[in-house]
């Protein structure tokens, strides 16, 4: 077996992603291995969301350039990809900066890795593919695998949106959604081995506007809808939506399908017309508290979560303080937030009134801290509740089992290890900073029968 390095940097999509690669690569004689040292192929699968991503791949080159040459003295060859949106974006540029990559390969065009791997060691020279062509990537990639009874599941990708902060629609291209069938062909291989939950995944999922077979094109909601008919196949989440793709029948979904799990990540970016207005997110205050509204008339118990950006350009101490009353109005159970940091080629990059540093700090210090109160908020109110826990892996003690609640809140119980893959009540007895701990419900005893 040849060994099969994979760093996977960034989101959801890029575990998937990095996942199909490891698939595309085994029935190649590759094994994954847990360290690049003497590694037959390191691949780096990279995220360009984060401030100085591409300073951090090139870093991480660097670094690989030792192990590139152990292994040549030893007679080997290790050859090095750089996968993802870095890729995309840097194109060129990264075998001119660094001379061990042998092969950049953008998010839509993964399947090609195989036919490049080939090039390569023919001694072709290096091999590049940044188009856009992702109809081919699904149709090409071969059946998933599951590890444990939780997966992801790539319904979109791309975006249209065009955020003034935001470099997605430059690295993953314009929105795409696979079609119904090959998604539900997906789903349903990974019921029958033992899945329990997906979460479809997608920059814009809730844009999803996928062709069906009855000619018609299907919206999310109606994607979950079948999916939710598969047997054994027992919850459904979604992610990343877009308030201005939260439709009437995606919020009827969350009344309606029993298996749709009451947890959405809506991200609001901040509390301000005008910072909204600025970073083109089209939508206002009002119009996304309206939305929470609705949301929680069809669901009464959801857990809400956001990201946010502080710090964005021209942002003032008042806009700041809109997003902090924003915070306040809506109650989250969980967030993440940014300081804004400026990537080369997005509009708000190039803007004048950038927040200066030490300003950035205070806010977030501040909206951490009340968010961070929020979800302990959230934590305590489930003591004392029983809800369906999906048991996942082994925990740090013995017998003991990590799950995940409706909440996708990581939920740790004592004596269920031979739980993992199922779902079972849990009273829960405790919230911890960022878990619950709980205890089995125990079975109800059957009826008796009358005698
Ligand atoms: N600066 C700070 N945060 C950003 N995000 C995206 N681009 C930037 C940026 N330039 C955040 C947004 C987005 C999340 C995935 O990352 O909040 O929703
Ligand atoms: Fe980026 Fe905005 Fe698209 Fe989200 S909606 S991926 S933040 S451009």
């Amino acid at each position: 077996m040849k060994k099969l390095f994979i760093k996977t940097y960034g989101c959801q999509m890029n575990v998937y992603d990095s996942a199909r690669i490891a698939d595309l690569l085994t029935p190649l004689g590759y094994a994954a291995a847990d360290a690049p040292d003497g590694a037959d192929i390191v691949v780096l699968n990279t995220c360009h969301i984060r401030e100085k991503a591409a300073e951090k791949v090139y870093s991480e080159l660097g670094r690989l350039r030792r192990l590139k040459e152990e292994k040549a003295e030893q007679g080997g060859r290790m050859l090095i990809a750089v996968a993802g949106c870095v890729a995309q974006a840097e194109g060129e540029e990264i075998t001119r900066r660094q001379n061990i990559v042998d092969i950049v390969v953008g998010p839509q065009a993964l399947h090609r890795i195989p036919e490049m791997i080939a090039r390569v060691e023919r001694r072709e020279g290096r091999a590049l593919e940044t188009e856009f062509v992702p109809d081919e990537k699904f149709d090409s990639l071969p059946a998933v695998r599951a590890e444990g009874p939780a997966a992801f599941l790539t319904v979109q990708e791309g975006c249209d949106k065009f955020c003034t902060f935001c470099v997605v629609p430059y690295t993953r291209g314009a929105e795409f959604s696979r079609p119904v069938a090959q998604i539900e062909a997906e789903a349903r291989h990974l019921a029958a081995l033992g899945v329990r939950e997906i979460t479809l995944l997608g920059q814009n999922v809730n844009a999803y506007c996928g062709a069906a077979r009855d000619g018609n094109s299907w919206s999310l909601a109606r994607l979950l809808n079948r999916l939710a008919e598969i047997d054994g196949l027992d919850r459904l989440r979604y992610t990343t939506s877009h308030p201005r793709d939260m439709s009437r029948d995606l919020i009827e979904a969350h009344r309606d399908l029993e298996k749709l799990m009451p947890y959405l990540h809506l991200p609001v970016q901040s509390g301000s017309d005008r910072v909204l207005e600025a970073m083109n997110r089209r939508h206002t205050r009002d119009g996304y508290l309206h939305l929470v509204e609705k949301i929680r008339t069809a669901r009464s118990v959801i857990a809400l979560s956001s990201d946010f950006i502080v710090g964005f350009p021209g942002e003032s101490d008042a806009d700041f303080e809109q997003t902090m009353a924003l915070v306040r109005e809506v109650k989250y159970a969980q967030a993440f937030s940014f300081k804004y940091s400026p990537r080369p080629g997005t509009p708000a990059a190039a803007a004048r009134k950038q927040v200066p540093e030490q300003v950035k700090s205070d806010r977030l210090q501040a909206l951490q801290s009340l968010l961070a109160e929020q979800q302990a908020g959230f934590a305590k109110s489930c003591e004392g509740l029983s809800m369906p826990v999906l048991f996942e892996k082994q925990g740090r003690k013995a017998g003991q089992a990590v799950g995940r609640s409706p909440y996708l809140q990581p939920v740790h119980v004592d004596d269920a290890e031979h739980l993992i893959g199922e779902i079972h009540d849990v009273t829960i007895a405790r919230a911890l900073t960022n878990s619950l701990g709980g205890m089995l419900v125990a079975a109800r005893p059957k009826a008796v029968a009358a005698a």
